[in-house]
């Protein structure tokens, strides 16, 4: 407990939605899942294939329908305190930041929210812009931000309490070709420094530059685990990622 040597670990997990009318959403049908401490694990799948649930899941924002989950040892569910302490939530897409103030100061406003100790906010925000690339950018409202930065700086954001884990869903979506690139290279660093990260992209080169090991889930299911080598050779011998991807939804569709 607290000092299990995976970030997270997941044994049977599953969710259903109850929409008021119509049918019972099978959302994710039972995951089993393991992450290392400092991995770089991406959960590539379709639209719908129950990536963000089981993120939210993960991430103590929803309770499993059944089996179990821990971050870093710990329950998510009888554990949400501690889980919370060590984890960082970072998606795609336009909410989750003040446009009006700079990125400074949303920085500081948050690092208030999320407990960081007064003394060490200015070193920590100091640190997380350069870590993102927005140093000497901080002072510029955030409206004026191309979503590229926006998306640095969420994952600034998510990485003021000092998370050992740091969940990205879908992070590049919406960015330029240069602006993916850095992000890129901000989640690698990330990731070079020991904090463990998992991604979803619907990238697969993204996908195959950054992750050490990936699992495809359609359909609520984890349908192939392996490292981007494996899940490539898998497909035949010139198989590019998207290849093998494609092949594995398709098979389980
Ligand atoms: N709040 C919700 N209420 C009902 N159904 C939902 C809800 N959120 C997601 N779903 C459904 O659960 C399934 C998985 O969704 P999601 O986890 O968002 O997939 P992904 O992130 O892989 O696109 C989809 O069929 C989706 O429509
Ligand atoms: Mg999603």
């Amino acid at each position: 407990m607290g000092r299990s040597q995976y970030a997270i670990e997941a044994e049977g997990l599953r969710r259903t939605y109850r929409r008021r009318r119509g049918p019972v959403v099978e959302a994710v049908r039972g995951i089993d899942l393991t992450v290392r401490r400092g991995e770089l694990f991406g959960l590539l799948g379709p639209n719908g294939a129950g990536k963000t649930t089981t993120i939210k899941m993960l991430n103590t924002l929803l309770i499993p329908t059944a089996g179990t989950a821990r971050i870093c040892g710990y329950d998510v569910v009888s554990r949400t305190r501690e889980v919370r302490r060590r984890i960082g939530y970072v998606f795609g897409g336009d909410r989750g930041l003040y446009d009006r103030l700079s990125a400074l100061d949303n920085l500081r406003y948050f690092a208030e929210l999320y407990g960081v100790p007064p003394r060490r906010q200015k070193e920590t925000i100091a640190e997380l812009l350069e870590l993102v690339g927005l140093t000497g950018r901080e002072r510029e409202r955030v409206e004026g931000y191309s979503r590229g930065m926006r998306q640095r700086l969420h994952i600034a954001r998510g990485l003021l309490h000092d998370p050992d884990v740091l969940f990205l869903d879908e992070p590049s979506i919406g960015v330029d070709a240069v602006a993916a690139r850095e992000l890129r290279r901000t989640v690698a660093d990330l990731a070079a420094n020991g904090t463990t990260v998992l991604l979803t992209t619907h990238y697969m080169a993204e996908a195959d530059e950054l992750c050490d090991r990936i699992a495809v889930i359609a359909d609520g299911r984890i349908q192939a685990l392996g490292t981007p080598a494996e899940l490539r050779g898998r497909a035949g011998r010139e198989a590019t990622l998207e290849d093998a991807y494609v092949a594995i939804v398709s098979a389980a569709a």
